[in-house]
């Protein structure tokens, strides 16, 4: 597939106004994203879990317009109006429009809302992104003679990832791929993919309770951090260290050796932390109570041969990975433990999950 692909031929059909509502989970990744060339194209191949509670849900509601020469479009966060969103709505449908020549043709009120508090410190964009895409999508259909199921996702993963390009992951489930890989047939910079191959009953409903340590701003916004890439000292091992370990995840997935896995996901975490504190200016963007948490994760699998680990995204917030067998266990060390570390006492309980839904 090719960018052009995505440009539609001229509509045959027509829709004065109507209304599609999606819902749209976050995703976290495994092998992580960090660092991207122009137009949104990933320096490495990563791999998510699509998690199931934290999500997204999006109305979009469109009325055909008079002048075509703007967009037109008001957002609302819970019932709220919210003009400082506009202007990453505004890029992304200047990103988008070649793919969506109907965009200037309406005015659109986006009404949306998460499950997860706002001032959570988990990153929105991925779970917003690919519902606003999906929505999109959906007022397409409506134009064109048709559209198969698999243009339909590939497409609206293709213009997620203009919004923000984790969220190109966010749209199936429970794993998805993103960013050409030899190894995995059909796997594509331009949009998320389905991982294809087999994955063991150990990873079956796998737990992720996420741990807010830090719910503040993002200290460093994604875009700063991935263009920090650009002339990393260690940016082109980095890049080859990812294609590696996505190359010993299938072999992980398939065979269910949760050791193998831990390691990975940790070491992946690490680096992803460890690139922003080589890079100039540089970040730490672990806070004193991630570390803490991490080192009593580090003690309770020691002492119990438990399968936890963590992971983390660009932030101070932990993601605590462990089997479903585990949860009782491990979500007693959870609040006997870590909860204090984390602010307010506030976690957030989520599991893989299947993707998004039209509501
Ligand atoms: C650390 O997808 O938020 O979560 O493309 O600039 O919107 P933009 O970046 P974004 O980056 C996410 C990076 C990460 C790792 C990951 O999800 O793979």
């Amino acid at each position: 597939m090719t960018a052009q692909q995505f440009i539609p031929k001229p509509y045959t059909g027509s829709v004065e106004n109507g209304s599609f509502t999606w819902s749209s989970p976050s995703n976290i990744a495994l092998v992580k994203y960090w660092g991207k060339k122009e137009n949104q194209i990933p320096e490495n191949p990563s791999i998510s879990f699509t998690l199931n509670d934290c999500k997204t849900t999006t109305k979009l509601s469109f009325s055909k317009k008079e002048s075509k020469a703007n967009f037109s479009f008001e957002v609302f966060l819970d019932e709220e109006k919210k003009d400082d969103f506009k202007p990453k709505i505004e890029t992304f449908f200047k990103r988008i429009e070649a793919y969506l020549p109907f965009l200037k043709q309406y005015h659109f009120k986006i009404e949306t809302s998460n499950t997860f508090p706002h001032s959570s410190g988990i990153a929105s964009s991925a779970s917003g992104m690919s519902a606003l895409a999906l929505c999109l999508m959906s007022v397409e259909k409506e134009l064109v003679e048709s559209v198969s199921d698999k243009l339909f996702i590939q497409k609206a993963s293709f213009l997620a990832r203009l919004g923000s390009g984790s969220a190109c992951r966010s749209l199936e489930g429970d794993l998805v791929v993103w960013g050409k890989h030899d190894a995995i047939d059909g796997s594509s910079d331009l949009f998320g993919v389905k991982y294809p191959f087999e994955v063991h009953e150990n990873f079956k409903n796998y737990q992720d309770t996420i741990l807010l340590v830090d719910k503040g701003e993002k200290q460093v916004s994604s875009t700063v951090g991935h263009n920090l890439m650009h002339g990393h000292p260690f940016a082109q091992e980095r890049f080859k260290q990812a294609n590696k370990n996505l190359t010993d995840i299938i072999s992980i997935l398939k065979s269910g050796d949760l050791d193998r896995f831990i390691a990975l996901v940790e070491s992946e975490a690490l680096t992803l932390h460890a690139m922003m504190m080589t890079s100039m200016p540089y970040f730490i963007l672990m806070k004193p109570n991630t570390l803490e948490i991490i080192n009593k994760i580090w003690a309770f699998r020691h002492n119990t041969g438990s399968k936890i680990c963590f992971t983390l995204d660009a932030g101070a917030n932990v993601h605590v990975l462990y089997p479903e067998i585990e949860s009782e266990q491990v979500l007693e060390f959870i609040k006997s433990e870590l909860v204090v570390y984390c602010q307010k006492g506030h976690y957030i309980s989520d599991r893989i999950g299947f993707g998004a839904k039209l509501l």
